[in-house]
Formats: structure tokens, C-alpha cells, sequence
């Protein structure tokens, strides 16, 4: 395995890329939770405009370390990573051009070559500076952000899922580590296209067999069962349902609604030991999901808004995943669900800011009293 010092990757500090980034510092890992791995971050600066921005440089020794003793070799590994860059690359440059705006996009993009290293070549992307990203915000400021930013970040986030399955992109690995906050919390974008699944481009983490590449901390627990949807569409709106109600959960519990499930569920049941398919599994996951949103009810009952909320989620979540989705009056799924989570999100925010306006109200009178 490669260590810092012989890794192209973590070489940048100091230099100036095509003539227009400076490179300020490497940006380090947050010490909680996933994500970043595979990427070396640095703060830059356009030296002609003076503005800041980030670049996420390609990291090859963490896919040697990922692949150590797996049998494939270095040209392999180099291949594979570089055509996962380009995927990506080319997922951004479709959201840069239709201008989606709570998609984190892409600035501009490069390959420096250093020499004296073992692997020369770093090939990087140039975003938009984020503040952080949610973890930072939630976890280190723990409960003292108040529901309506968090309401309203969620809308934000809806509307950036919304984007990207209007240019034919899913998802499929949100999670804290991947919202980010700009501007002062003002806006959040959905970031990291790096496992997404875009239905006219052929992913190279797609291994034909549904192509769930996420981080399975926050999977739908259909995937842990094999659940294959062969429908494009259907596979979009399921999976990233689930992981928008999941991180929903999180805003307001920190607690990853995957673990709860798995938690309440009885161990024969679990996928390493059940050797059944998921619709004979769907039972007994339907049972531990009710189950886990019984820990998590206390969380949401401190508001009106927050109950609803919670309806919200469990619309998303369902353990059943044909049945994601926000009922129409005919009680059938929608085929479009986010605009109708983003309507509602957008009520939903409104409602805990007027009752946050009547509180501040009513303990200011309380005080003069
Ligand atoms: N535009 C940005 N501005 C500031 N921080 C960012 C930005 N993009 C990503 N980050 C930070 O870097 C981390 C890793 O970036 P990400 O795109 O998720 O790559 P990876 O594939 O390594 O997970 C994120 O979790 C976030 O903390
Ligand atoms: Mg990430």
C-alpha cells in the first residue's frame, strides 16, 4: 500500500492547476462517520477572480488499499477508478448544463501530473464551496439548529432529487456526508454522484443485478435480500425514496433508520442467515420497520410539524417497496412522488416557522410580564 508521501494525490498544496487554480490547503477528513474516502479534498483559489473553491482530487491509493490481496492488478485498479471518474465527470457536466441549481456541480476539471511519484497522474474536479457538509451541521452543532432550517434544508434536498431524475439520474447513495450547506445553511445541494445510476449511461459499478453501489449504512433493506426492480424508473424512485426518508430520520434523530430496522429484527431473519427471497422476508422487515419508528416517535412529537413529518417518512420508507411514495386520493402510488414531498415540505416549513414565530410570541410576553 501506497503511504501519503508516495501518493500523487495528497501532492497538490502550494500549486497552481491550468493556470487559474491556486491550490490554499488540503482540506481534512471530519472525524466522524463515512464518506471522503476515496477522494483527497483541498480548499483553491481562482487567482484571477480571488474566489474559493474546492477540488476533490482522484485518490488511487485508497482503491490499492480497497483492493489489496483481491487479486487484480494495478493497471486494472488505475482502469476501473478512471473510468468511475469519468462517469462522474460526465453526470456533473449534464447538471452543470441544465443548470440545476441544488445539485452541487462542477466548476471545471483537470489532470496534473507530478512527478517522483509512483502513480503521476491526479486527475481532479473543481466545485462551487460548500460551508460543510450535514454532519458537520448536525452533529456539531447538535440540537441547536432550529426544525425550520432543517425543514427547509430537507425541501432543498428534495427539489435537487427532483433534478436529477428530470436528466434521467438516481441517486442512490444519499446520506449526511453527501448534503451540502452553502452560504450560511441559506441553501443545501445534493452532492457526490459517484454511485449514482443514470438510465442512458451505463455505470461502471452497474453489475447488471440492480447496481445498488451506495453506502450500505443507509440502504433500503430490500437490497441486503437481493431485490432486483428491473423498471428504470421504479428502481430510481424506490431507492432514493427510502434514502431521502432515511435521511429525513437522521436531521431530526441522527439515528440511521437502516441500523433501527436491522436492530428490531430478529437474527435467523437477518440477510446473512435468511436464504429466503425478500418477498417472503417482507413479513418480519415490515414488523422490525414498525418496530424501529416506535424508538423514533419521541424525536418528531415535540411539533405539529415534526408529526407530520414523520407521516412523510414512513410514506417514503415503506418496507415495501413498490409502495414508496406519498398517496394520491386513490390511494396509488404517484408516478412523480418528490413534487409532491416537495409541496409538502414546503408547508411543512412554513408551519414550523409560524409556530417557532408564535413561541418566541408567547415567551416575550411571558417575559414582560
Ligand atoms: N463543494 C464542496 N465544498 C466543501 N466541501 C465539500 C464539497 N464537496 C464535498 N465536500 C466534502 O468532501 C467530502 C467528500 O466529498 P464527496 O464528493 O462526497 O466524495 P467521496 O466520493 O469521497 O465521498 C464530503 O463529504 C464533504 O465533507
Ligand atoms: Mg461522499
Amino acid at each position: 500500500m501506497l503511504n501519503d508521501n508516495q501518493n500523487a494525490a495528497f501532492g497538490l498544496e502550494g500549486k497552481t492547476l491550468k493556470g487559474t487554480w491556486f491550490v490554499n490547503k488540503r482540506v481534512d477528513k471530519k472525524p466522524h462517520g463515512t464518506g471522503g474516502f476515496f477522494s483527497v479534498c483541498y480548499q483553491v483559489e481562482n487567482i484571477q477572480t480571488g474566489k474559493k473553491s474546492f477540488l476533490k482530487a482522484l485518490n488511487f491509493a485508497a482503491f490499492f488499499a480497497m483492493h489489496n490481496g483481491s487479486g487484480k492488478n494495478i493497471t486494472e485498479i488505475i482502469q476501473e477508478q478512471t473510468n468511475a471518474y469519468q462517469y462522474e465527470k460526465a453526470l456533473l457536466e449534464r447538471c452543470k448544463d441544465r443548470n440545476l441549481n441544488k445539485v452541487a456541480t462542477i466548476i471545471d476539471e483537470g489532470e496534473e501530473v507530478l512527478s517522483g511519484y509512483i502513480i503521476p497522474q491526479v486527475p481532479y474536479m473543481i466545485f462551487e464551496i460548500a460551508d460543510g457538509d450535514l454532519r458537520s451541521r448536525l452533529i456539531d452543532l447538535a440540537d441547536n439548529i432550529d426544525i425550520s432550517w432543517k425543514l427547509r434544508s430537507l425541501h432543498n434536498i428534495a427539489l435537487g432529487l427532483q433534478q436529477l431524475h428530470s436528466v434521467k439520474i438516481s441517486h442512490q447513495d444519499l446520506k449526511p456526508s453527501n448534503v451540502l450547506i452553502f452560504r450560511d445553511g441559506e441553501t443545501s445541494k445534493v452532492g457526490d454522484l459517484g454511485r449514482s445510476l443514470c438510465q442512458d449511461i451505463a455505470a461502471p459499478h452497474d453489475n447488471g443485478m440492480g447496481g445498488f453501489a451506495g453506502d450500505s449504512t443507509y440502504a433500503p433493506p430490500e437490497i441486503f435480500y437481493g431485490f432486483h426492480e428491473p423498471n428504470w424508473n421504479k428502481k430510481m424512485q424506490q431507492v432514493d425514496l427510502y434514502m431521502f426518508g432515511s435521511l429525513a430520520c437522521f436531521y431530526f434523530t441522527t439515528i440511521t433508520l437502516t441500523s433501527a430496522i436491522f436492530t428490531e429484527l430478529d437474527p435467523s431473519i437477518h440477510y446473512y442467515n435468511w436464504r429466503g427471497s425478500y418477498e417472503e422476508a417482507k413479513p418480519y422487515i415490515t414488523d422490525a420497520y414498525f418496530k424501529a419508528f416506535e424508538q423514533l416517535r419521541p424525536y418528531f412529537e415535540k411539533n405539529a410539524a415534526l408529526i407530520e413529518l414523520l407521516v412523510l417518512i414512513k410514506h417514503c420508507t415503506n418496507a415495501d417497496p413498490t409502495k414508496r411514495g406519498l398517496p394520491t386520493k386513490s390511494n396509488h402510488a404517484l408516478y412523480f412522488p418528490f413534487e409532491a414531498i416537495i409541496s409538502k415540505l414546503d408547508l411543512l416549513t412554513r408551519k414550523a416557522e409560524s409556530i417557532a414565530v408564535y413561541e418566541s410570541m408567547k415567551s416575550s410576553r411571558s417575559f414582560t410580564k
